[in-house]
């Protein structure tokens, strides 16, 4: 047995206080945790727990967290500082906190509708995100998961190897750039979103990134904030990239998280993916959500 498929009794044997249960998805990606109350701080046992199991799992569900938005915001920042959100309006008092609330009137593509690791433009981007339920709709809204690394680990050796001095675009000019989706929608959207200059910009990361507390090697790209690969034409760059993305994102590397209310779910933006689906058109969804600073990508 790999260390990632650890059984859930494992890891609460390890646990000195015993409250703490992981029950991991088949895969190891994605898992549940219960026997914590995350409305209280979490002794230094229980964080480094959580720590570690969100490290090998890379997204932590914790079910029936009824938590305040401070109780979130101390949460949060247990597992580390603040990231920077940019282009969403946060919510007043707490800017920290994005709030994604969508009425049941609005017909715009909801927020967050397609691959993309969060801020991966951003020259140090966040580490986590914590997402944090309110109301959850009866039918859609639930969050799609890919695990990069274990997508990079199923490439060949040659594969690999052909990756691994590539550094990818990541720009946020296709969805808040001056010309990008948000810039052009015109139907009703909650979420306050400011579109910006700024966006159109640019830097590079290593397309393989290797994870800072696993050591493992991820493929560090999205369809949404990767624009391109230094150095080759866009037509080399769409062909590796599209070949990747579908790669990806075939099933055996998704984990589909299915949301009840008042869950809180942290997961590892260096080494996933993640997709928000539609389909609860006519329904409130509300969430509210935080980001952990991270590091550069190496
Ligand atoms: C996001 O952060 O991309 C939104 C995820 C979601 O609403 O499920």
């Amino acid at each position: 047995m790999t260390q990632r498929e650890a059984p859930a009794m494992l890891k609460q044997a390890e646990s000195p206080y015993r409250t703490l249960r992981v029950k991991a998805q088949p895969t190891g990606f994605g898992a549940e945790i219960t026997g914590l109350d995350l409305t209280h701080p979490l002794s230094k046992d229980a964080l480094a727990d959580v720590k570690a199991a969100w490290a090998r799992h890379a997204v932590v569900a914790f079910p029936d967290q009824p938590l305040t938005l401070d109780q979130l915001e101390a949460y949060t920042l247990q597992i580390g500082a603040f990231g920077e959100d940019p282009f969403i309006k946060p919510m007043p008092g707490h800017p920290n906190v994005l709030e994604l609330r969508r009425e049941p009137d609005e017909k715009a593509t909801n927020f967050g509708a397609g691959w993309h690791s969060d801020w991966s433009f951003q020259a140090t981007p966040p580490a986590a995100t914590i997402l944090h339920s309110e109301v959850v709709p009866p039918v859609g809204g639930d969050t799609l998961f890919c695990d990069g690394a274990r997508a990079y680990e199923a490439l060949s050796p040659t594969m690999q190897k052909m990756l691994a001095p590539l550094q990818a675009v990541h720009s946020a000019t296709r969805a808040y750039g001056t010309q990008g989706v948000f810039a052009k929608e015109t139907a009703k959207r909650t979420l306050q979103i400011i579109t910006s200059s700024e966006a159109d910009k640019s830097l590079t990361h290593p397309l393989v990134r290797t994870h800072p507390v696993t050591g493992r090697k991820a493929l560090f790209i999205s369809p949404v904030y990767t624009v391109g690969i230094e150095g080759l034409t866009p037509q080399e760059s769409a062909a590796i990239l599209g070949f990747l993305f579908q790669h990806m994102t075939a099933d055996a590397f998704v984990y589909r998280h299915k949301w009840r209310p008042k869950m809180l779910l942290m997961w590892d933006n260096r080494c996933t993916m993640h997709f928000a689906e539609g389909g609860y058109d006519g329904h409130l969804r509300l969430m509210h959500r935080t980001t952990v600073a991270g590091d550069t990508p190496v």
